[in-house]
């Protein structure tokens, strides 16, 4: 463990206000060097006071540090400030990261969404990436991203008792409203998968809605704040079992019994044709079926999809 991180766990452990003194016993650095891990500490984020008497974590609602993750804090790659969690992600991933190694941003300059459009980061959202190294055939791949996007909205609906159902292919509406969006990214090696980065962003303490009127935030739904770290720990205790238990048959299920798109009539925009009918079913590798006009049928892989009233 780096000093940092040793430091950042005394505190937290004591709860209380710990002198300069005892930080250079416990990491045997001298109390000059303490200075400069609490200084970069503080530059990053990290919530610590400092008094005469010593430091103290203050405790923070709504803060994402990996120490606050307990047992998973070596799975979390923290930033105060970066482009887009999916570049780091996919460092991290050709670096070898073990299996769901999670990076996530309080703000991120440059955030993606699909289609090639921005995806706006303020303050608030939480936005991450996790990297998952699924045992399955590439062509199921698709169904990773249903997964994620169906445990993220049993849990929205569990924990904070909103309606939230999952569009195809893969976001989350509250009231048909937008409250997370997901974008992945893949690399694969003939038939295998080496790694899958899913990217989510979920509107938590932002106001997405000032910009974009069809879209929600948990705190514009609940009118509070929420922690954070507890929906990302929560989603990843239900994600880790998703795919360490994988059964394609029952994502498809999961997805089927939360979706609010079959018997709908949509529209299905990729970047080069757009294609229009009636969503009937969703098949085993999720792909949308369409039923046309002509009563002919479609499937559907990849896309953007709207719906038609
Ligand atoms: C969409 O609905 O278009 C997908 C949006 C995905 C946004 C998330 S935020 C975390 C991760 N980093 C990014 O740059 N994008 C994804």
């Amino acid at each position: 463990m780096v000093p940092k991180q040793r430091i950042v766990q005394i505190l937290s452990r004591h709860g209380a206000v710990v002198s300069g003194e005892t930080l250079s016993a416990e990491l045997g650095v001298s109390r000059v060097s303490i200075w400069k891990h609490i200084k970069g500490l503080i530059q990053d984020g990290t919530p610590i006071e400092s008094s005469p008497k010593g430091y103290r974590l203050r405790p923070d609602g709504d803060n994402l540090h990996p120490y606050l993750f307990g047992d998973r804090q070596e799975q979390i790659h923290y930033f105060q400030e970066t482009g887009s969690t999916m570049d780091e992600a996919t460092r991290l991933a050709r670096e070898g990261c073990p299996n769901f190694t999670v990076a996530v941003a309080q703000r991120q300059l440059n955030g993606r969404g699909r289609m090639q459009r921005a995806w706006v980061s303020d303050d608030g959202g939480l936005y991450f990436t996790m990297v998952v190294r699924p045992d399955i055939p590439l062509m199921l791949s698709g169904l990773v991203n249903l997964a994620a996007a169906v445990d993220m909205a049993e849990l929205l609906s569990s924990r904070y008792d909103v309606n939230a159902g999952v569009k195809w292919p893969n976001d989350i509406l509250v009231d048909g409203k937008k409250i997370c969006g997901i974008l992945s990214q893949m690399e694969a090696e003939g038939d295998h998968v080496v790694y899958l980065n899913i990217g989510m962003g979920l509107n938590v303490n932002n106001r997405p809605e000032k910009a974009e009127p069809n879209a929600a935030s948990l705190r514009s739904l609940l009118d509070r704040q929420l922690p954070r770290r507890e929906i990302l720990s929560a989603f990843m205790d239900a994600f880790e079992r998703r795919i360490t238990t994988w059964d394609a048959g029952r994502v498809v299920a999961a997805w089927k019994s939360r979706n609010v798109t079959l018997q709908k009539r949509v529209r299905v925009e990729t970047l080069r044709q757009t294609v229009e009918g009636l969503a009937v079913d969703l098949d085993q590798r999720g792909g949308l079926m369409l039923e046309m006009d002509d009563g002919s049928r479609q499937t559907v892989v990849h896309g953007d999809c709207f719906l038609v009233d």
